[in-house]
């Protein structure tokens, strides 16, 4: 089985958005944000990175968040017409990341989960405030998809895990059968970030996050958040945790190091056998295998 791994697409789309509302929108959000994302984060990037994965054919694609700058309806409607094109729920998982909830209006609209749950719940109702974590049966994996989205006041993008979703995430990971592997898809980072990023961008309680991942013997957990990208593990009494950041698959810069990326991980006999990562190209607009 081969599950791609894509993130942080932040798509950006004014379309339909006023003058009046979008300077009203959060101080330190709107134009700064805008102008610094429109040239890091290139649509054509994203339509690339699309013909890529349908050549790819993957089984599977888990999205882990930032699908959005500002939490628009019409950047959602773009990202989720793109997605589209990937398939249906049995084919793509997202979970929502800081800037799908940027504003309170966003959050308390259910704007994300009222584009994205086709991919997310067999169910979902506006009614069910908790419908998070997910759980998908991909046959050799099993995914959880765990929301570590909250409003956040810039220059502060930490994550947080409601006490309701922890008590749902113990009940999601126990009811898993033994002898597949457990997979988390969530957006915050896992692994200590660089510099100032470690104290602003965090998750909240990564401690305890992780012990319940040990406690339940979770395998692997897909992340992005930090668009750098970074493969790690983590081991506690005998037992492995993969940590997968996938870093942004749009953003553009002039070095390998800076272009997007995402990952192709390859799953055999109850184990990843290998994670292969494709880099954006812009000299021939083209995702590349590096080595
Ligand atoms: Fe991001
Ligand atoms: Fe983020």
């Amino acid at each position: 089985m081969r599950l791609a791994h894509i993130s942080d697409l932040h798509i950006l789309d004014l379309h339909g958005v006023t003058a009046k509302r979008f300077v009203s929108r959060r101080v330190f959000g709107g134009a700064n944000l805008l102008l610094r994302r429109a040239g890091a984060h290139k649509i054509e990037t994203v339509e690339r990175l699309i013909e890529d994965l349908l050549r790819e054919e993957p089984d599977h694609i888990l999205v882990s968040g930032d699908l959005s700058n500002l939490a628009l309806d019409s950047e959602f409607e773009r990202a989720f017409h793109l997605l589209k094109l990937l398939g249906d729920r049995s084919r793509l998982s997202v979970v929502p990341g800081n800037h799908d909830y940027y504003t309170a209006g966003a959050i308390k609209a259910r704007r994300f989960e009222k584009y994205f749950h086709p991919y997310m719940f067999e169910r979902f109702s506006d009614l069910d405030p908790w419908p998070y974590p997910f759980v998908k049966d991909l046959g050799p994996i099993a995914i959880v998809g765990v929301n570590s989205a909250c409003q956040t006041v810039p220059p502060f993008a930490y994550g947080m895990i409601s006490e309701r979703q922890y008590t749902n995430l113990e009940a999601a990971l126990t009811a898993i059968p033994a002898g597949k592997l457990k997979g988390v898809l969530m957006h915050h980072a896992l692994h200590r970030m660089p510099g100032r990023k470690e104290y602003t961008d965090r998750l909240i309680g990564r401690d305890r996050f992780l012990n319940t991942l040990f406690k339940h013997k979770v395998d692997v957990v897909f992340y992005g958040h930090d668009h750098a990208g970074r493969i790690s593990e983590l081991r506690r009494d005998g037992h492995s945790l993969r940590l997968i950041c996938c870093g942004s698959s749009t953003r553009s810069g002039d070095t390998e190091d800076a272009c997007g990326r995402y990952r192709i991980i390859h799953l055999e006999d109850g184990a990843i056998r290998a994670i292969d990562t494709k880099v954006y190209d812009p000299s021939d607009r083209a995702f590349h295998r590096v080595f």
